[in-house]
C-alpha cells in the first residue's frame, strides 16, 4: 500500500520527473494540485494500492459505500482484481453519499489518472463532473448501477447486473411457489430511493404479476439497502397489516434484519410468510437450506475482473461494448442441491 504522497511521487514520476527538474514552475503547479487533492481527499475513505510498477495503468474507482456483504465483496473483489490484473488502483469509500463520490471523481481527474470507474449510489446529478473528466480526456466507466443523464458521451460503458431481470426473476420463483393458491398479500422493502436497483427491480417484478388478479403489493417501503432499516420495515409492516404472505426484500442485508423483526413477532420466516431476497450472500443461502427463506435472486458483486479488462481498453484507446452485464441464476426451495452449492465468495 502507499500514501497519498508516495502516490503522487509515482504519478509525478510517471508524467515525467525529468522535465520537472527542467521546469520549476511546474512543480509549484503539481504542489498546488497535490495539496487540493490531499484537502479535496479529506471526506470519504482513501486507500491506494500500487504493482509497484510505474508504466502500470492507473484507475480512480469511486465505491458508494459499505452498506452491504454485497458491498464489502464487491470492493474485496475490485481489489483483487485490480492485484491480478497489475493495475495500480486508487480507491475511495463516498460512505453512501453523493458528494463525496464527486469529490472523489474530482481528485481522480486532478491525478490525472488513466480512466475513472465509479459505481453510483443514485441516478441522478453526475452530469457536471462527467462534463469535467470529459474535458480533462479521462475515459469513464459506470459500474454496478446506472446513472441518467442526457449526454451518453460523458461516459464510455457501463459494467453490472440487470436488475430488471432479478425483478422478473423474483416474480417468476413467486407464480410458480403460489400455482393454485388464493389471493396472495405481498409486501416489498426496497433499495436506496432513487438508485437503480431499487427502481428497476421493482418494475420487473410488477412486470410479471400486473394483470394477475390474485397478488396485491399492500406496501411498499424503503429499507436503504441496511440490515438495521430491514428489521425497522418489517416492524411496521407487522403492525399496520393483519395478513401478509410474501415479503420481496430488494437485497440480502434488509432480508436478515426483517427476518428478525418476523421471529420476534412470533411468525415462522419461509412458511407463515413466504421470503424472496436479491443478492445471494453465503448467510443468505445457509438461511435458504434452513427454510427461513424461499427463493435468493442471485445479483453478483465479482466484477472486477471485467472492470479491470474494460478499462485496460479504455487506456489503450480500445472501444468497449456500451452495456456489459453479469450472468446470474435463482437459487430456491425448489432446488435439491442446494448444499454442493460452492463457497459465494461473498
Ligand atoms: O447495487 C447492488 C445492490 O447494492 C445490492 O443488491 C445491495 O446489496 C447493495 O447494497
Amino acid at each position: 500500500m502507499l500514501s497519498k504522497s508516495d502516490t503522487l511521487r509515482n504519478i509525478i514520476s510517471k508524467r515525467g520527473r525529468e522535465s520537472l527538474k527542467r521546469r520549476p514552475y511546474l512543480q509549484l503547479i503539481i504542489l498546488g494540485i497535490a495539496c487540493a487533492v490531499l484537502l479535496a481527499g479529506c471526506t470519504g475513505t482513501q486507500d491506494v494500492q500500487s504493482q509497484g510498477n510505474e508504466t502500470s495503468l492507473l484507475l480512480g474507482f469511486s465505491q458508494l459505500g459499505s452498506e452491504s456483504g454485497w458491498r464489502l465483496g464487491n470492493t474485496r473483489d475490485i481489489h483483487e482484481a485490480a492485484q491480478r490484473a497489475g493495475v495500480q488502483l486508487m480507491f475511495e469509500n463516498a460512505e453512501q453519499k453523493q458528494e463525496n463520490q464527486i469529490k472523489a471523481i474530482r481528485s481522480f481527474i486532478a491525478y490525472q489518472v488513466d480512466v475513472i470507474a465509479f459505481a453510483p449510489n443514485v441516478e441522478d446529478g453526475w452530469d457536471n463532473v462527467l462534463t469535467e473528466a470529459k474535458a480533462a480526456g479521462i475515459p469513464v466507466l459506470v459500474t454496478d448501477r446506472q446513472i441518467n443523464t442526457a449526454d451518453e458521451s460523458l461516459y464510455a460503458g457501463f459494467v453490472g447486473s440487470d436488475f430488471e431481470a432479478e425483478g422478473i426473476r423474483a416474480a417468476e420463483f413467486l407464480l410458480e411457489k403460489m400455482n393454485g393458491a388464493g389471493h396472495v398479500n405481498i409486501v416489498e422493502i426496497s433499495g436506496t430511493i432513487d438508485s437503480t436497483p431499487m427502481r428497476q427491480r421493482a418494475s420487473g417484478f410488477r412486470s410479471v404479476l400486473e394483470g394477475d388478479g390474485r397478488f396485491t403489493i399492500i406496501e411498499s417501503i424503503s429499507g436503504d439497502f441496511l440490515r438495521s432499516k430491514g428489521k425497522e420495515c418489517m416492524r411496521e409492516l407487522l403492525a399496520r397489516h393483519d395478513t401478509i404472505d410474501v415479503l420481496y426484500s430488494h437485497n440480502d442485508e434488509m432480508t436478515f434484519g426483517a427476518i428478525e423483526a418476523i421471529e420476534e413477532a412470533g411468525l415462522v420466516p419461509g412458511k407463515d410468510i413466504v421470503i424472496i431476497t436479491v443478492d445471494g450472500e453465503q448467510e443468505a443461502i445457509g438461511l435458504l437450506i434452513e427454510g427461513k427463506i424461499n427463493c435468493v435472486v442471485e445479483c453478483t458483486p465479482l466484477i472486477g475482473d471485467v472492470i479491470m479488462e474494460l478499462a485496460k481498453k479504455l487506456a489503450a484507446g480500445e472501444p468497449i461494448p456500451w452495456e456489459t452485464y453479469s450472468v446470474e441464476v435463482t437459487f430456491s426451495e425448489f432446488d435439491d442441491d442446494l448444499d454442493a452449492l460452492p463457497p459465494r465468495g461473498y
